[in-house]
């Protein structure tokens, strides 16, 4: 399969007065063109900080610091870390667009919805304003609003959070984007409503051809969406693999506390689990395995050697030291 993204080694650093911090720590991966890749993690592993970084929206205190992120449109392949401010204009919105986890705090609230979805097309495209119009028509349209006439004349507070994230999500497709991330795009969402937004976005995807690179924390998302997944552990990945193996063949000791705390999520007699313990914060990572303080199948080696990130089974990665030979012991 062809790649429309290509991570290499991304680092990223929060700078402070005592000295740089690494949130992100040598992060690689790639999204082949057509695929659905999730990123997974509790909340503060870095996985929004990543995608921002694929945006080049990070700003201080953040920086990238080492790393390629290579983009291949059908025209050229860029890496995306060395384009100017007015080079990256030319990609954001139009070649890779994303969707947040909030859509009141991105959309405007002075605006209606059909200037907002078309401006867009005003940054990147020579249509007139009747034709403007009738894309933004036929894409609320696409992206099942009803009443899709009267939507456009209104403002973001008249509508729902479920309507809100449908325009979210017909704003980054306006343009017909090749990479679409969705940073947690439904996790302010109820139940319901959510498993409407997924289900569009796994239609849109597939009239689109867009390849979505879809953020959230929780693996039921990942598994009605991904085919392929990596697992964040603190600015880390752990693990990565297809979404079918991640399931049935689950490898790392974190992943298969993330998928403990799914299947307790539908049986109420339990109390959702949790794992217990917390990501350990950027900066402050221990010389051995960033999981081991939380991990049950710690081992005397993991404390005191970090695990690298190593290849288990075809097209399977992990990191630890259950699958790899410490070198001396
Ligand atoms: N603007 C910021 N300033 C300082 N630290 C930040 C900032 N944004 C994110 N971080 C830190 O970077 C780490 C990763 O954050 P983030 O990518 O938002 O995690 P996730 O999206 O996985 O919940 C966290 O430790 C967080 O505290
Ligand atoms: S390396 Fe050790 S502590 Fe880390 S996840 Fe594996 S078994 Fe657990
Ligand atoms: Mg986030």
């Amino acid at each position: 399969m062809e790649n429309i993204l290509e991570v290499k080694n991304l680092n990223i650093d929060l700078i402070t007065e005592k000295g740089n911090k690494k949130l992100i720590d040598n992060v690689s991966f790639n999204v082949g063109k057509k695929q659905s890749y999730g990123i997974v993690g509790e909340s503060g592993c870095g996985k929004s900080i990543t995608a921002l970084a694929v945006m080049q929206l990070l700003s201080f205190p953040l920086k990238t610091s080492g790393g390629e992120i290579n983009f291949h449109s059908e025209k050229e392949s860029v890496n995306i870390l060395s384009l100017k401010k007015n080079e990256i204009r030319k990609i954001r919105g139009k070649e890779i667009s994303m969707i947040f986890q909030e859509p009141m705090t991105a959309l405007d609230p002075i605006f209606t919805i059909e200037r907002q979805i078309i401006e867009a097309l005003k940054f990147h495209t020579d249509l007139n304003k009747k034709d403007m119009s009738d894309m933004a028509l036929q894409m609320l349209k696409k992206v099942g609003i009803p009443r899709a006439e009267e939507i456009l004349k209104e403002y973001p507070h008249q509508l729902s959070g479920g309507m809100l994230q449908r325009i979210m999500i017909a704003i980054a497709l306006i343009c017909k984007p090749k990479l679409l991330i969705a940073d947690e795009p439904t996790t302010a969402l109820d139940v319901t409503i959510q498993a409407q937004i997924l289900d569009l976005m796994n239609e849109l995807k597939t009239s689109f051809d867009t390849s979505i690179i879809m953020i959230t924390h929780d693996l039921g998302v990942i598994a009605e969406t991904c085919e392929k997944v990596a697992v964040f552990y603190a600015g880390q990945i752990v693990e990565e693999t297809d979404v079918v193996t991640l399931f049935h063949n689950t490898a790392h000791p974190y992943t298969s506390g993330l998928l403990k705390a799914v299947t307790s999520l539908g049986d109420k007699s339990k109390n959702l689990f949790t794992i217990p313990g917390m990501v350990p914060a950027g900066g402050h990572m221990p010389k051995g395995c960033r999981f081991e303080e939380r991990c049950n199948k710690k081992m005397k080696i993991c404390k005191d050697k970090s695990p690298e990130l190593i290849e288990i089974a075809d097209g399977h990665k992990c990191r630890c030291w259950l699958y790899a030979e410490s070198g001396d012991n």
